[in-house]
């Protein structure tokens, strides 16, 4: 017996294979700086974790419906309505098992074999993954480095045809910290209007942002009706472990969405739903000290990596990852991963995992304290005397 052959079409995150290498160094004793880790490294706020405990006490154990909670969905409907100003119901939310269900479920439902995705390169891996799962067509469109890693719009209405089903937008982005500016977004809705495609808009760091507040394509004209937004728990209030998160999206894809979790999940945990009720509507405080003290690693961090010879980093609007270019240091970015890991305990990822256009680049996470960024910093300094040498003689 064999696997199916679409098996043999499935990617994987690599910074799960990274983490598992830094472990095993330190089982050997190894000092290592998790700077691989796509996960706030902050506690779930204290009132979602009662209210989670209080909802096991209650009796929240058992099934609930497919698409979630009613009064989680209306606390959605109300939080999505306010924060992306539109106008959406209970009857346009999914609640699914994190953020990545959505992406799983949105293409099962809407792609046919040899239909076109647009996605962005480098991006979340998971996303080529599943359209090359499902028989569709990976159609990558680069991000500019000088652009804060958005798309050059000329490229990306190139590579729109009749043929491209699904559009897929992440802002604030993984892995670069991208925000897409509103002008973008208000040219490419221009663009995406009046075909026949709906648009998948990867929101999960919607709250994680430094200077200017992202806009979500959803909330442009005519643009409700064609986007599914992607959100949830697991970035925003540091529950991760919890799996809580949605989309919202038109009623016909709803149901879809409702009918694909009957035939897998059948629902999301009932609990960890009530704590996403407590995380919505009650005090936003541990979501602002969050961000403000990612803000603050964000500045050292950046500062600290373009002070490294051959690393060049832009300032990143929003999630909590830096996106250093390295081609100055003569490596390549996967031989230079490996070094910092094995030579310096510093774990990264190699901007390759996240496609083509990745490579030369590594992405480090902030979700990491200061002094630890800090430390991790000089540590790369310190081994950076290795290629500066081979460059210089
Ligand atoms: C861009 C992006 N989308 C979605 C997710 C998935 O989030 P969740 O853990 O809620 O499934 C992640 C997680 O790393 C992400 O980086």
């Amino acid at each position: 017996m064999k696997l199916a052959e679409k098996m043999s079409r499935i990617g994987t995150e690599s910074a799960f294979e990274v983490l598992v290498r830094a472990r095993a160094l330190e089982q050997l004793g190894r000092s290592v700086i998790h700077l691989e880790i796509g996960e706030p490294d902050f506690p779930t706020p204290p009132h979602v974790v009662a209210e989670g405990q209080r909802a096991l006490g209650d009796g929240w154990t058992k099934y609930g419906p497919p698409s979630g909670l009613p009064d989680l969905r209306a606390s959605i409907a109300a939080y999505v309505s306010r924060t992306r100003g539109v106008t959406v119901g209970a009857e346009n939310v999914c609640v699914v098992p994190g953020g990545k269900p959505i992406m799983f479920f949105a293409m099962i439902a809407l792609l046919e074999a040899g239909d076109e995705v647009i996605y962005p390169d480098p991006g979340f891996p998971i996303y080529e993954s599943m359209i090359r799962f499902l028989g569709a067509v990976p159609v990558p469109v680069p991000l500019v480095e000088s652009r804060g890693f958005s798309f050059d719009l000329d490229t990306l209405a190139d590579r729109l045809s009749n043929r491209t089903r699904l559009v897929i937008l992440n802002s604030p982005a993984n892995p670069t910290g991208g925000v897409i500016p509103k002008g973008d977004l208000i040219r490419m809705a221009e663009m995406l209007l009046g075909r026949d495609l709906i648009v998948l808009s990867d929101e999960i760091y919607s709250r994680i942002w430094y200077e200017t507040e992202p806009s979500s394509i959803a909330s442009l004209d005519g643009m409700l009706a064609k986007t599914i937004i992607l959100d949830g728990f697991s970035k925003t209030y540091a529950m991760t472990g919890w799996r809580l998160g949605y989309g919202v999206m038109p009623v016909w894809l709803a149901d879809a969405i409702a009918q694909l979790m009957v035939n897998s999940n059948s629902c999301t945990a009932s609990f960890t739903q009530r704590a996403g009720i407590a995380a919505l509507d009650g005090p936003q405080d541990a979501v602002a000290s969050m961000v403000a003290e990612f803000g603050r690693r964000r500045d050292v961090m950046v500062n600290g990596l373009n002070e490294i010879p051959g690393f060049r980093c832009q300032l990143p609007a929003g999630a909590f990852y830096a996106f250093p270019n390295v081609t100055g240091t003569g490596m390549r970015s996967k031989d230079l991963a490996d070094l910092l890991l094995n030579e310096a305990g510093v774990a990264s990822l190699d901007g390759a995992a996240f496609g083509r256009h990745g490579d030369g680049y590594l992405r480090f996470s902030y979700a990491n304290s200061l002094p630890n960024i800090q430390e991790a910093m000089a540590r790369i300094r310190k081994l950076s005397e290795r290629w500066a040498k081979v460059q210089t003689g």
